[in-house]
């Protein structure tokens, strides 16, 4: 059995299953990781204005010797320019020195209003971020399908949706989301999340696969056996389970060997996805990435112990 290298989105645009990440590679760094990428046969990578490295990456790409219409970049409009996505947009073609992106996404579902104290994570006087509870992300979505429609992007989508926020935006969209980039791994599988999308039409993208820094992850015994089995590394596994899943996955590096490891995918039988996807249901469920928004996102596992994310009682 092969896996595929590349998905077909919901409007015909092909995108390659593994893509870069570049969150938290720092400046003089991520250029670096870029431009190994290109050279090693990478084709994809997932930016983000709030990244606030996209000048480093838009040199990346222009110093390397794929021509741009061979890369699919991916960035997202920060919660900020929710109010204005035809300027945050603007700004990162700008920074990633390109006229057109290949996907762009609605970061969260949180509209945060800029202030004194910062343009991109503002906060409030008693330290919660400012977050906008009257915004209706409906609003920003008629904004990105104005930008589908000027041809500068050639896919939209969203990241961090739960399923009552997608139930609320489909009342509405015109054009349905071609994905939902989100936290997954065997510790956030989000079954229910991925069955909703795909019966859409709209493919999950997987955000900290590997379980981001000091991942709990890359050590996990059952991992390591089915690691064992294939004779590869726990991140191969990692990255392949959510490729064999139908899942589009975006490991991050800085590691020139790690890069180039983490673009290989291999076929794996369904006894090794059956245990992986049953981690978090047999006690191992965990996010490793919840952001104090102060604010419902409506995932049911969302909550762990001292997050503001916590509905109040
Ligand atoms: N939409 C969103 O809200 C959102 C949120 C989070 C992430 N993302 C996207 O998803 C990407 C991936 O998530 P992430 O960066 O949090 O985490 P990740 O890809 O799960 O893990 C990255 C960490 O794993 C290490 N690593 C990479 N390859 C490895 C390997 N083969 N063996 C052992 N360790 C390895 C990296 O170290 P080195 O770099 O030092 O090698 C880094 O510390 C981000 O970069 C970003 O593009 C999106």
């Amino acid at each position: 059995m092969s896996v595929p290298s590349h998905f077909k989105l919901n409007n015909d645009v092909s995108i390659p299953a593994v893509g870069l990440g570049t969150w938290q590679a720092k400046p003089g760094e991520v250029g670096n990781a870029v431009s190994h990428a290109l050279k090693s046969g990478y084709r994809h990578l997932d930016c983000a204005l709030i990244y606030q490295n996209e000048g480093e990456v838009g040199d990346a790409i222009k110093g390397s010797e794929v021509p741009r219409e061979e890369i699919f970049i991916t960035s997202k409009v920060w919660n900020t320019h929710q109010t204005n996505v035809a300027e945050g947009l603007a700004q990162t073609l700008k920074d990633l020195q390109t006229d057109y992106l290949d996907l762009y996404l609605v970061h969260w579902p949180i509209r945060l209003i800029p202030n004194e104290t910062s343009q991109l994570l503002p906060s409030n006087p008693d330290g919660t971020r400012s977050v906008d509870p009257f915004w209706n992300q409906k609003d920003t979505w008629k904004q990105m399908e104005e930008v589908y429609k000027s041809g500068k992007v050639k896919a939209i989508g969203v990241s961090n949706w739960s399923i009552p926020y997608l139930q609320d935006l489909e009342k509405t969209w015109e054009i349905v989301p071609a994905v939902n980039q989100v936290e997954l791994h065997p510790y956030c599988p989000q079954h229910a999340l991925k069955q909703w999308c795909e019966d859409k039409g709209i493919y999950l993208q997987a955000y900290c696969p590997l379980g981001s820094t000091d991942s709990p992850l890359l050590g996990d015994s059952e991992v390591a056996a089915i690691a064992k089995k294939y004779d590869v590394s726990p991140a191969t596994i990692l990255i392949s389970y959510q490729v064999n899943r139908g899942c589009i996955v975006l490991p991050k590096s800085v590691t020139l060997s790690r890069i180039d490891a983490n673009l290989k995918v291999i076929a794996l039988g369904k006894e090794d996805m059956d245990v992986l996807e049953g981690l978090a249901a047999a006690g191992k469920q965990q996010r490793v990435n919840t952001p104090q928004w102060g604010h419902n996102l409506g995932f049911d596992d969302w909550f762990g112990p001292g997050n503001v994310n916590a509905p109040k009682k």
